[in-house]
């Protein structure tokens, strides 16, 4: 294994691990916490991104809580998403911004990645490494859609709705 794909594969292993982490902390253990989560995940990735200081990561979210079932997707997804956007998205090193959205809309969930940067297309093959095949698996995993829109930079969005048993703690 090549030292750069090592440091990924220690990535995608260090969410799943901050969510154990969170999972013991929270009072139920059948649910998380999903913006302290996602926080914890984003502020892993901003120690990595320190090869590139001019771009920015925000996460924004609204209070949900979800299943373990479908955080662990969806904390995969945003871990992948944020980190191509951080990657890929502004090969001359910035100035940039990356944003990771959660909140409700109506009955569905959203998680929305969007970078500000040069685009998927410019980006080069669009679809063809496991980032993006992993993250729409996962996506049809938890009954969700994962879309992209292109206009004036990169925006991943992931619909799904929340497992029912869930509505009551909202
Ligand atoms: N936000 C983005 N901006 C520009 N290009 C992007 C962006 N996200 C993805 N890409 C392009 O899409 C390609 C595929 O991404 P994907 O995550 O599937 O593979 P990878 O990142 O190259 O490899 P891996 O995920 O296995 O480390 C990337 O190589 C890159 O060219
Ligand atoms: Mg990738």
């Amino acid at each position: 294994m090549r030292p750069l794909e090592f440091e990924k594969a220690i990535r995608r292993i260090h969410t799943l691990a901050e969510l154990h982490v969170r999972l013991y902390r929270d009072v139920g253990f059948d649910s998380i916490d999903m913006a302290a989560y996602l926080k914890d995940i984003c502020d892993g990735l901003r120690g990595a991104i320190l090869s590139q200081p001019r771009v920015e990561l925000e996460c924004i979210s609204s209070p949900v809580r979800l299943s373990v079932d479908q955080a662990v997707p969806v904390g995969l997804i945003m871990n992948e998403l944020a980190t191509n956007a951080v990657k890929y998205a502004f090969p001359g090193g910035g100035p940039g911004k990356v944003v990771v959205r959660l909140e409700v809309d109506q009955d569905h969930t959203v998680l929305s990645v969007t970078d500000n940067g040069i685009g998927l297309e410019a980006g080069g093959k669009a679809s063809s490494g496991i980032g993006l095949t992993m993250a729409k698996g996962l996506a049809g995993q938890i009954g969700g859609m994962l879309a992209v829109n292109c206009d004036g930079g990169t925006s991943f969005i992931l619909k799904f709705k929340a497992d029912r048993q869930l509505e009551s703690l909202r």
